[in-house]
């Protein structure tokens, strides 16, 4: 099938890629500062993992091609997947500028019939207003063409995006057009693997599927982190707890892990819109808006044991501290709303000496912190005569470090463990102070 994809970020080039690989052609178009001459040489400016192989042998075999212009993109296609970013405003609000503009281009230059799927996550009600926009320039160029617009959301996950889009869990159709769900289908087929997996709904249901489906697991997050606080009051090990309600088939043993917070793209964003979404139908989402506090609250609360510990042992002005992880989760360099950019500036507003280290993230940080902080060459370096070591992100490397080395190079022997990721009896026993999260 020929295929357009607009939008050359993250969640576009993944569907492009993949629909390619599928046999498809595609042409993915982006805007004039994207860098679509590298794109078209295979070379993409983003972390994930598979995703150049792919683009790369996809181009080589010539289904797969880079434009900036829409309306080449757009020819002889079935299929626009629209994948530009929604972000969120000040105020949570989902900013669909980009949207609304790649929908006027297309009703500008379209000379056919097309189906619009909207892979963007897009408030509820956005399915109509693309279609009205649509409409709107059709009629002043005075064509009469006949389109659909189908809500189609994403539900890829960084580190492990091709990994999702070949073997989703679900597929999710918006579209009350029975011609247009059987043509989705069959581009999607060789994905859905058992019919099931596709669900066709109506668009508004779809556009909703992809707010709450982030929301619930942000809950997830959010509601173990509450756990995980009460746990530390009470003198419970949240991993012991975790582990015995996991064992209920109701709730299951899958994304319960407290932690520092939860950040990256998606779900601070999505539990913002819904917020804002809930509010502006006026009923007051006070669960939700529980989910967000709980976050906020999470990311402080490490700094808030580090400043704890060291207060009767002359404070943390002028420690050295090191941080094991940047991005918001492993597999990533992504470090958007990322718990350890709160916690290094707030290490700093207290006059600490912070040095960090990430296998991939560190340019994006030095992006944000410059020379304030110290990037250390490897995880080791990073050790170096420092009074602890706060662990953020639970990249693999660091599940068995080398301990004694560790214990060598620290002045004091202190872990914050933000990740649970090290046992404390293990740890304490190589004289190691071991603090975790709920444990
Ligand atoms: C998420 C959704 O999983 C995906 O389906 C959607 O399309 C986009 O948003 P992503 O943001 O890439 O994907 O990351 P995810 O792996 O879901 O993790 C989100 C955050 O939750 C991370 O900061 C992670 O550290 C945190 N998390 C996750 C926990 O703190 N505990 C867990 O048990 C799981």
């Amino acid at each position: 099938m020929q295929l357009c994809v607009i939008g050359p970020g993250y969640v576009g080039l993944v569907t492009a890629a993949c629909f390619a690989e599928m046999g498809n052609n595609v042409v993915c178009v982006g805007r004039k500062e994207d860098p679509i001459e590298d794109l078209n040489k295979g070379i993409i400016h983003i972390y994930e993992p598979g995703l150049e192989d792919l683009i790369k042998r996809n181009l080589k075999d010539g289904r797969i091609f880079f434009t900036d212009d829409l309306a080449t993109g757009i020819k002889d296609c079935v299929i626009i997947f629209i994948a530009v970013g929604t972000p969120s405003g000040s105020d949570g609000k989902c900013d669909l500028t980009a949207l609304f503009q790649v929908a006027e281009e297309i009703g500008r230059v379209m000379d056919d019939y097309r189906i619009i799927a909207i892979k963007s996550t897009v408030p509820v009600g956005t399915n109509e207003k693309v279609t009205h926009i649509i409409e709107q320039q059709l009629r002043t160029r005075g064509v009469n063409l006949e389109f659909d617009v189908v809500s189609n959301p994403e539900f890829l996950k960084e580190g492990d995006a091709v990994n999702d889009f070949m073997k989703p869990d679900r597929i999710i159709i918006g579209t009350n057009n029975g011609h247009t769900a059987a043509i989705m289908r069959e581009v999607y087929a060789p994905f859905a693997r058992s019919r099931d997996k596709l669900m066709v709904m109506d668009p508004r249901s779809a556009e909703m599927t992809k707010y709450v489906a982030n929301c619930l697991l942000a809950t997830k997050i959010s509601f173990i982190n509450e756990i995980a606080n009460i746990c530390e009051k009470v003198g419970a090990d949240v991993n012991l707890v975790r582990k015995g309600i996991g064992a209920d088939h109701r709730i299951g043993p899958y994304f319960i892990y407290p932690g520092v917070g939860f950040g990256g793209s998606c779900f601070p964003k999505d539990l913002s819109a819904l917020i804002h979404m809930a509010e502006e139908h006026e009923f007051n989402p006070v669960l939700l808006k529980a989910v967000k506090t709980v976050n906020d609250r999470q990311k402080k609360i490490i700094v808030e044991k580090i400043i704890h510990y060291f207060k009767n042992r002359g404070g943390i002005k002028d420690k050295k501290i090191a941080i094991w992880g940047l991005s918001f989760k492993p597999n990533t360099d992504d470090i958007r709303e990322a718990p350890s950019i709160e916690i290094i500036s707030r290490l700093l507003l207290e006059g600490a000496e912070v040095k960090v280290f990430d296998p991939i993230a560190t340019s994006q940080v030095k992006k944000v912190f410059g020379n304030q902080i110290q990037y250390a060459e490897n995880a080791y370096a990073a050790l170096k005569e420092t009074s602890a070591l706060v662990l953020v992100t639970e990249w693999n490397q660091f599940r068995h470090p080398d301990f004694e080395r560790m214990a060598e190079l620290m002045q004091e022997k202190v872990i914050f463990d933000g990740r649970n990721l090290y046992e404390p009896q293990e740890l304490r026993a190589r004289g190691f102070i071991y603090f975790g999260i709920g444990r």
